[in-house]
């Protein structure tokens, strides 16, 4: 069996993701928790069911939309906590292939994703609101979680558990190699062997054995030994972790960001607080400072378009990405102290000097004297001075230090102007 370091290698290569939440609660629009916040009846969530058409379902339009954003994998909701599957399982009748839709939306993801050189990904929610052998009556979020109707409702949940693993089964067997099982999410003690997570993970690496598996089912990913279910990756939401993800004995542990573009991760048609592509760029690179990656969810509309402010934000990465993408691919962080004007990313001995602030005069690079062999504008290519220009030569705390010379008042991508340094080794 290939080791997590073996699996992840193309993972902490490739840096850049896009996730996608997309299913029935796109029709409501307001979040994928929908029906569990607002203590839906399966009644009234039906209603959307009848009416799912996908019609502007178009996979490769996302998929070319990736490309462009400089994503290199992505991971969709093959079914979310509501139970509904956009993947026409044969366990269930709750799927996409039943809806007006009719079609596997899953298959087509595959297809076009795959045929546009992305990785794929399929996230799979372990919990889930419409299976009648999930415990609902008392539950955290369980649209059910008060209803005094099902407080005695017999349940068989290792029946649930032959569903659960049989879907995961299905996804692994009908769509040909798969990169990521995403799964979503452990919480109280729902958590580890309570999902028969080890005989699951055994089935998910007999069936797809380099595929890589987020942190989900639960166990302490950071243990000095891990149990066999704790994953490959760390998966924090929402946030970039200060200090990166080591384990116990501090080394490092692959993890990946994931981060809306706006506040929600399923379609909320009131939510217009989108994040800028400023705040994208230097979100994904303080993740690759700090050994991670990160993964930038979309949440399309109920006919299957991502929104207008979604592609114009993977636009503007994407063109970001084509100018510096180097310093992103294949890099991590470096072992210098974080520069005052920035943040360094570094891939051997390329160090890339990400400069944020313009400053004044020239820019600093604390320890890095007679360190640098060239230095050029990454965007362009055009050669940088590294030079100690007399106004610092009075000063001595600069001993160490190296200077590059940028003209102008002005940064030339104020976003994030990406110096690339080659290093005397
Ligand atoms: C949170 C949300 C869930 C979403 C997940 C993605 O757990 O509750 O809806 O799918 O984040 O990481």
């Amino acid at each position: 069996m290939s080791t997590r370091a073996e699996r992840t290698e193309w993972f902490l290569r490739d840096r850049l993701g896009l996730f996608i939440h997309w299913g029935l609660y796109s029709i409501p629009a307001r979040g994928e928790w929908i029906r569990g916040n607002e203590r839906m009846s399966r009644e009234h969530y039906m209603e959307y069911f009848a009416e799912f058409d996908a019609a502007r379902y178009d996979p490769r339009a996302w998929a070319k939309a990736a490309k462009a954003a400089g994503q290199k994998y992505a991971v969709l909701t093959t079914k979310h906590h509501d139970g509904f599957c956009l993947f026409d399982s044969g366990l269930t009748d709750f799927k996409a292939t039943n809806t007006p839709a009719g079609r596997d939306l899953v298959s087509e993801y595959v297809d076009a994703f795959r045929g546009e050189g992305i990785a794929v990904g399929l996230y799979y929610s372990i919990i889930d609101w419409d299976h009648q052998d999930y415990p609902g009556y008392g539950d955290r979020a369980h649209p059910d979680r008060s209803n005094e109707e099902v407080k005695d409702k017999p349940i068989d949940f290792d029946r649930y558990l032959r569903y659960m693993h049989g879907q995961v089964k299905e996804l692994l067997t009908n769509y040909g190699p798969i990169d990521i099982m995403w799964f979503d999410f452990s919480y109280d003690d729902m958590t580890g062997e309570k999902w028969k997570a080890t005989e699951l993970i055994r089935m998910i690496r007999s069936l797809q054995p380099n595929i890589i598996i987020d942190n989900r089912l639960g166990g302490n990913i950071r243990a000095a030994e891990p149990e066999e279910y704790a994953g490959d990756f760390f998966s924090p939401e929402q946030i970039i972790p200060p200090g990166g993800i080591v384990d116990v004995n501090g080394s490092p542990v692959p993890w990946e960001a994931c981060i809306t573009l706006n506040d929600n991760w399923g379609y909320h048609a009131g939510d217009r607080n989108y994040k800028s592509v400023k705040q994208v760029i230097r979100s994904l690179v303080e993740c690759v400072s700090k050994n991670g990656n990160l993964l930038l969810n979309v949440g399309p509309d109920a006919k299957g378009e991502m929104t207008r402010e979604s592609l114009e934000v993977l636009r503007g990465l994407g063109e970001w990405m084509r100018l510096n993408g180097d310093s992103i691919y294949g890099c991590g962080g470096s072992l210098l102290p974080k520069p005052e004007w920035g943040r360094y990313t570094q891939n051997g001995n390329l160090l890339y000097a990400h400069v944020y602030d313009r400053g004044i005069g020239p820019v600093y690079l604390q320890g890095l004297n007679g360190r640098i062999k060239k230095a050029r504008l990454l965007r362009d290519g055009s050669e940088l001075k590294v030079e100690a220009p007399w106004m610092a030569k009075e000063y001595s705390d600069t001993a160490g230090g190296a200077f590059i010379t940028l003209t102008g008042a002005e940064l030339p991508d104020e976003c994030d102007t990406v110096i690339e340094l080659e290093l005397i080794p």
